[in-house]
């Protein structure tokens, strides 16, 4: 996938919101060791809380408006360009890349999901894994193919889910978790190559 030379890669992560994912991935960034340079924050929202985070770090952050998304997209693809960008994080990105789109990043595109996939694939996962009565919950980071959330797994973690556990209790112990996966996965997949 991503060429690595003894360099650092090009990444942009894509926002909508809090951006907690985002923060550990740009403090990821900033290690003395670490293969990416976190280039551009992507957002479809300008009130995303990630989007106030990205400023304060001097990190250039653009904001897409969405209301045609074919036209949003080529502006997205013409800031990857601009900024060289080699790999695409999404972190609480809530708007579906065309196929198009991923075509032209294949396997550069990778997406964080509260879930142990391929089970619980898109919205309200942590409700309905409480409502199933699991025993169990968690994280995974994924390459993005043209299916919701179906793309080949890069790392998953399990996490055990408390009799007392509503969603916003497993969701605030699942970000945790997500907030140190999300790096270690950036890591597996670019010392791969
Ligand atoms: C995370 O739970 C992630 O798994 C999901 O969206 C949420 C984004 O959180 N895709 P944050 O904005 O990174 O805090």
């Amino acid at each position: 996938m991503v060429k690595l030379i003894g360099k650092k890669i090009n990444c942009a992560v894509f926002i909508s919101g809090r951006g907690s994912n985002l923060k550990s991935i740009y403090n990821f960034s900033i290690k003395k060791n670490a293969n990416i340079d976190l280039k551009l924050v992507i957002s479809d929202n300008s009130y995303a809380k990630g989007i106030l985070f990205a400023i304060k770090k001097n990190i250039i952050t653009k904001i897409i408006n969405y209301k045609n998304k074919s036209e949003a997209e080529k502006k997205v693809l013409k800031f990857l360009s601009e900024y060289n960008i080699e790999l695409i994080c999404l972190a609480g990105f809530m708007r579906i890349l065309s196929r198009k789109f991923i075509n032209k990043f294949n396997h550069k595109i990778i997406n964080i999901h509260p879930s142990l996939l391929p089970k619980y694939k898109g919205l309200y996962t942590h409700e309905r894994v409480i409502k199933n009565k699991e025993k169990y919950s968690g994280c995974t980071v994924h390459f993005v193919n043209d299916r919701i959330d179906s793309g080949k797994i890069i790392l998953k973690e399990k996490i055990k889910i408390f009799k007392s556990d509503t969603p916003k209790k497993l969701e605030k112990r699942i970000l945790r978790v997500e907030n140190q996966l999300y790096p270690k996965a950036i890591k597996k997949i670019l010392s791969k190559i």
